[in-house]
């Protein structure tokens, strides 16, 4: 043997050999042991779209894997999902039947009503939300009442407000865990918690979506749940993509007025402002991984232009990063899935 290789570390100084990152990226067990962020199927909502009996159960064309479902087939679902140790779900309805203010959605026979009520049936375990807004229950498809200012059409708020309480008490009264405001109105969620209490729901919890922007990412979902605005747009009511300041002002109001949870939507495009809030707010935080970054996944992996569940890894990876303690999201049950491999 000679001692030549011996000889060789002599020439390193301190700073080389102690800075060595990867030594901690050797080997799979080292990297699992400093892992810094883990998402748990327990962090996950799974959103579930549910429609009339009188309509068949379909595939979301720009969403492909999710579906529109019967009250019997939101069961099996949920069935499905509670297996798989996801503990939250979170409904959208599409209604018989639509008018100017949305009363489909406080109809105690509407789908979502029946969907939470046979859902909590069948695994009252499942924590069950339920998405307050009036556009998938509007003929115009906005999230409010449409008043008319000399030809100028607008979403009126305080006429929006008694509309909303109504809906979200009547999911609560159907077994709702947790009602959750996505309309964008001023002052709804005081609206909403008073009427809770009022009707005696006290145990029923608003998760709020503060900042909500107004975006393009929305899309597919607007062909899932039929909600797209049949004028305009909805930037009188949804945040503006540039700002977070203003995201910190919406938190705050909703948390003054009695949210139990907040949360930022999209999630992607706005990861600075889940990590905004945060820094700034002791409540859970939730992040809506919404419809339009779920396709963007699902198309691109079709065409076998990235490998889509390493993709949906690295995307709930980064939202928790950013501070999420929740997330909202319909890769839940693929995501779930495989960690069962
Ligand atoms: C209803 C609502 C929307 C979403 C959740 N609730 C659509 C919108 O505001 O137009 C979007 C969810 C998604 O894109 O996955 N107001």
């Amino acid at each position: 043997m000679t001692t030549k290789t011996m000889t060789l570390p002599v020439e390193t100084t301190t700073t080389q050999t102690t800075r060595r990152p990867r030594r901690l990226r050797r080997t799979d067990s080292i990297r699992a042991l400093v892992r810094e962020t883990i998402v748990r199927a327990e962090d996950l909502i799974y959103p579930l779209f549910v429609v009339p009996n009188s309509r068949p159960k379909i595939e979301i064309g720009s969403m492909p894997g999710v579906w529109q479902l019967r009250a019997h087939e939101a069961v099996d679902e949920a069935l499905r999902a509670h297996d798989l140790g996801i503990r939250a779900l979170l409904l959208f309805g599409l209604p018989e039947y639509k008018d100017g203010i949305g009363s489909a959605s406080w109809d105690p026979a509407g789908p979502v009503q029946s969907a939470i009520e046979a859902i909590k049936r069948a695994v009252p375990q499942m924590m069950v939300m339920a998405d307050v807004c009036l556009c998938e229950y509007t003929d115009h498809g906005h999230c409010g009442v449409i008043v008319d200012h000399n030809g100028v059409k607008d979403v009126d708020n305080d006429q929006t407000l008694p509309l909303l309480a109504k809906q979200a008490v009547s999911f609560a009264a159907a077994g709702a865990d947790f009602v959750a405001p996505s309309d964008m109105m001023d002052r709804r969620v005081g609206a909403i918690r008073s009427a809770l209490d009022d009707a005696s729901l006290t145990d029923v919890g608003i998760m709020a979506y503060s900042a909500k922007y107004a975006s393009g990412f929305y899309g597919p979902f607007r062909e899932a749940a039929e909600s797209a605005p049949q004028f305009g747009d909805r930037r009188t009511y949804q945040m503006d993509p540039a700002n977070v300041r203003e995201a910190i002002r919406e938190m705050e109001l909703d948390i003054e007025e009695g949210a139990d949870m907040i949360m930022v939507k999209p999630a992607l495009s706005y990861l600075d402002v889940i990590r905004v809030a945060r820094e700034n707010f002791d409540l859970p935080v939730a992040a809506y991984n919404v419809s339009g970054e779920y396709s963007m996944v699902k198309a691109a992996a079709e065409r076998g232009w990235i490998d889509g569940p390493r993709v949906m890894n690295e995307i709930l990876t980064s939202i928790k990063r950013a501070g999420a303690d929740l997330i909202i999201t319909y890769h839940a049950m693929e995501w779930a899935e495989l960690q069962r491999r």
